[in-house]
């Protein structure tokens, strides 16, 4: 009874949370019959998935929509879907100026994909841009995915923070935490398949909160227990806010090995008023205490964040202090963005810096963060590590891995070695990576 096999291509816009999302979503069309291709020139079906973070991101699913536009006219049959984040929050607007998209899917509601794909064949135009009472992930099949030896696992969705520059709230919903004995599950059967290393992933990760035996857990907790799995190696988690680093989630840094030493704890700015213009609800000081303590439980830790310059009302003093913040850090990585207005946040209309001020005091917290990470990349150099691999390299007999600290590091390693975790020692570091040899 099974269909001919119909081929997918799914598009990933955005962060990790939609990386997951895509996968769980060929996942469950791949019950329907439906296997994944690279090559959207093939497909019986093309699915983008997308981000609505800043203005540039959600503008590129148009323009993207746009160049399907040919395969379309060739194509009829075709499937055209819009999911995710931009899908959530401009859905009927797609549907009004795309006529060639057949469906739209909030990023809540996949689990309902392959009903609104037997809608489209119907002749439909189905979207569906509800947050659900029902958990969408206890509603997609099983996961059946191919070997491999990372993974990402949600946790958490969803924000109640509420910055005031940022969709996510609106986009994602309310924060919902998954239960503890689904993640175990769902941990489990991915060390089964072979993965060592699980990023668990949640827009407010380190916010976790969810229904356990013996009632509620935090993000430390889950973190313990899923380190009890046999077979699983190693354990990331992000993306995480400052207040909700518990005291339990930083001893673990300190006490479990499986826990790596590398977390990303975005500050957005070094200046009180802008954070409280933000509504970040931390001062740079809370911030930078709290860098002490996360460092005391486990010294050698890497951290990064993300920066936004040009915030409405930002002045050149408040951009000083989000680089003496940097400075007083010390990054292994950040990313900086600059201000992007967004429709319905409460800072969209605030009058914002000028573009070119904004532009150039990016350029400055790049810099600065460019030459740390550079900074901490040196100092890896000489130092034992260990290292995943993950897939070969372009030269013959060479392997691409993450170390602990999350450096891709090449290494020179015959044989299949994928999901190989090696001891290297570092031996010169390049622009974005390390090199190492076995020991
Ligand atoms: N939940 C995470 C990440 C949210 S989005 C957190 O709280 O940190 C990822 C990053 O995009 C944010 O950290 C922020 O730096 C950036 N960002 C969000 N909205 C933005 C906007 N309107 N303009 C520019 N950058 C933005
Ligand atoms: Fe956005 Fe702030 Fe929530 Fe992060 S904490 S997702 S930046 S609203
Ligand atoms: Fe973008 Fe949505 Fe992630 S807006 S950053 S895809 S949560």
């Amino acid at each position: 009874m099974t269909d001919a096999v119909k081929k997918l291509h799914i598009k990933t816009y955005g962060c990790q949370m939609n990386v997951y999302d895509s996968e769980r979503m060929a996942e469950a069309m791949g019950a329907k019959g439906y296997a994944l291709t690279d090559d959207p020139a093939e497909a019986d079906m093309v699915l983008l998935n997308t981000c609505h973070i800043r203005e540039k991101a959600a503008e590129k699913v148009y323009s993207d929509l746009g160049r399907l536009r040919p395969l379309k006219d060739a194509k009829p049959d075709l499937k055209i879907g819009v999911a995710g984040c931009v899908a959530q929050a401009e859905g009927e607007e797609i549907m009004r100026r795309m006529p060639l998209v057949d469906l739209v899917v909030g990023s809540q509601a996949y689990h309902h994909l392959p009903k609104m794909v037997e809608a489209v064949e119907r002749g439909e135009r189905p979207v569906d841009i509800e947050f659900p009472v029902e958990d969408k992930f206890e509603h997609l099949p099983e996961r059946p995915m191919a070997a491999r030896p990372t993974a990402f696992l949600t946790v958490q969705e969803g924000c109640d923070k509420f910055c005031a520059f940022c969709v996510v709230p609106y986009t994602r919903g309310a924060e919902v935490s998954r239960p503890v004995e689904r993640i175990l599950g769902e941990a489990q059967k991915l060390v089964a398949k072979g993965v060592k290393e699980i990023t668990l992933l949640g827009q407010n990760v380190n916010g976790y909160h969810g229904a356990g035996p013996e009632g509620v857990w935090g993000l430390g907790r889950l973190v313990r227990a899923l380190a009890e799995i046999p077979g699983l190696e190693r354990i990331r988690y992000t993306t995480s806010h400052p207040n909700d680093m518990t005291d339990d989630l930083i001893a673990a840094h300190g006490e479990e090995p499986k826990l790596m030493p590398y977390l990303h704890l975005p500050v957005q700015s070094g200046s009180d008023r802008i954070l409280k213009l933000m509504n970040r609800k931390h001062t740079a000081e809370a911030y930078l205490r709290l860098v002490e303590r996360i460092r005391a439980a486990r010294p050698d830790i890497l951290l990064s964040s993300d920066f936004i310059s040009g915030f409405p009302g930002e002045t050149e003093q408040d951009h000083r202090d989000t680089l003496a913040l940097i400075a007083a850090v010390g990054y292994g990585s950040a990313f900086s963005f600059k201000y992007s207005p967004r429709p319905g946040t409460p800072a969209a209309d605030r009058s914002g810096v000028d573009a070119e001020t904004a532009d150039r005091r990016l350029q400055e917290l790049q810099a600065l963060i460019s030459r740390q990470q550079h900074a901490t990349q040196e100092a890896m150099v000489g130092r034992e590590v260990s290292v995943l691999f993950e897939k070969p390299g372009r030269l013959p007999g060479q392997w691409i891995g993450k170390s602990d600290y999350l450096h891709s590091v090449f290494v020179a390693a015959e044989g299949p070695r994928q999901g190989d975790l090696v001891r290297v020692r570092i031996t010169s570091s390049a622009q974005n990576s390390l090199a190492g040899e076995l020991l």
